[in-house]
């Protein structure tokens, strides 16, 4: 970006890819820290006098325009938080889009409609990605990557346009990789890892190729559930993946020790804040109940270990901490992170967002990432394609 700037981008219309999937409430935005993220980014290259068009998804539509989906929200927050106006185009690389483009002043910002909402964005098809991404390209003299949540996702506002223009890696995608490199480097030990999230499945890739890097594993979540089946305890109603168990098994048998898994959980006979509750000894969760959070015996079990760690990396809540009833475990872990004098990440939208709505410290951390699929994939040791392209 500094190197944009430096060639002078003044009257240039400017492609940046940004992360603004937000967490919403119907139009409310519950967390705006996405938004926040791509501030420096924007505010560079208005300042400049570029003109800025921003591409972005919301959520997961299916390749066509639906107003559940709409950037609206998105745009309106932005406009709030630049201090100018923020237009919105009613498509993607349509009529609006290219008349919007034209009639951009310089510094000024225009948002597209969310990206996904044309089929070609995250289609397989080569080709049919290649043809959004020509569009895109008809739209600007440059391209900015700075969406680092999406720079995982081989789609075409991430990958294919950065064949077609030139291509430059925004502060926050630079910022981002700089940390987790260090991560992947020499990290300070003992390096624990504290790991929630609903499924197992999603991130037993990164636990096998975490394990033999790291000194510890703490596991809470809904996927600690299948763990627990793995060692053979009862779960009652939890979240559990049985395909999983035997993977799950065989981690645990050839890195003894180091998967911690909770001694104690809330367990709940409804998913709902109203449910009646129980702390039990995991052993002990009960017919017809499920498990919702981390128990106060495993929050100061985890607390111990994350105390005497040099380096945390924390990506996933440890339970539905949406609800009051199951944000404990969540806050617990959280607040041992903060205590510590660890090097510390927080990987990812969801466990991003609970630091904020449960009003932890945002400077408690050495960095909070914007990056959930794509922080993990990256220590996980995938190529990330939206970075790669960059650096080709
Ligand atoms: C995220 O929320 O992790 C990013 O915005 C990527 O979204 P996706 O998982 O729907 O591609």
């Amino acid at each position: 970006l500094d190197d944009l700037i430096a060639e002078g981008v003044a009257g240039r219309r400017v492609l940046v890819r940004a992360d603004l999937n937000v967490p919403l409430d119907g139009d409310t935005i519950t967390d705006d820290g996405r938004i926040k993220a791509a501030l420096p980014t924007l505010r560079a290259l208005t300042g400049a006098g570029a003109k800025v068009v921003v591409a972005a998804h919301l959520g997961r539509p299916k390749g066509t325009p639906d107003r559940k989906y709409s950037l609206a929200p998105v745009a309106a927050r932005l406009a709030d938080l630049l201090g100018s106006t923020v237009v919105l185009a009613a498509d993607v690389v349509g009529e609006s889009a290219k008349t919007e483009v034209a009639k951009l002043p310089d510094g000024g910002v225009l948002l597209l409609e969310n990206v996904r909402f044309e089929p070609g964005e995250t289609s397989k098809d080569e080709a049919e990605r290649g043809a959004l991404a020509d569009a895109y390209a008809a739209l600007a003299d440059v391209f900015v990557s700075d969406g680092f949540g999406v720079v995982h996702r081989k789609q075409a506002s991430v990958y294919d346009v950065a064949t077609r223009l030139p291509a430059y890696a925004g502060g926050l995608v630079l910022a981002e990789v700089e940390v987790l490199k260090q991560l992947t480097g020499e990290p300070r030990r003992p390096y624990v890892v504290a790991l929630g999230g609903s499924k197992v499945s999603d991130k037993l890739a990164v636990i096998e190729s975490l394990l033999p890097k790291v000194d510890a594993i703490l596991v809470g979540g809904g996927m600690c559930f299948t763990f627990l089946a793995a060692e053979g305890l009862g779960v009652g109603d939890s979240l559990l993946e049985a395909d999983m168990i035997d993977t799950c098994k065989k981690l645990l048998a050839e890195h003894p020790g180091k998967v911690l898994l909770p001694a104690d959980v809330v367990i709940a006979d409804d998913f709902s804040a109203e449910a009646n509750t129980q702390t039990v000894l995991a052993a002990n969760i009960r017919e017809g109940w499920k498990g919702l959070d981390i128990g106060p015996i495993t929050v100061e079990r985890y607390s111990d270990v994350i105390a005497g760690a040099g380096t945390v990396f924390w990506n996933g809540p440890m339970g539905v901490f949406e609800l009051a009833p199951f944000a404990e475990g969540t806050r617990g872990v959280a607040k041992a992170i903060v205590d510590s004098p660890a090097y510390s990440v927080v990987g990812g939208g969801d466990s991003a967002a609970a630091v904020r709505l449960l009003g932890l410290p945002e400077d408690g951390f050495s960095h909070i990432s914007t990056g959930g699929g794509a922080s993990l994939e990256y220590l996980e040791g995938k190529e990330l394609p939206g970075v790669a392209v960059l650096e080709a």
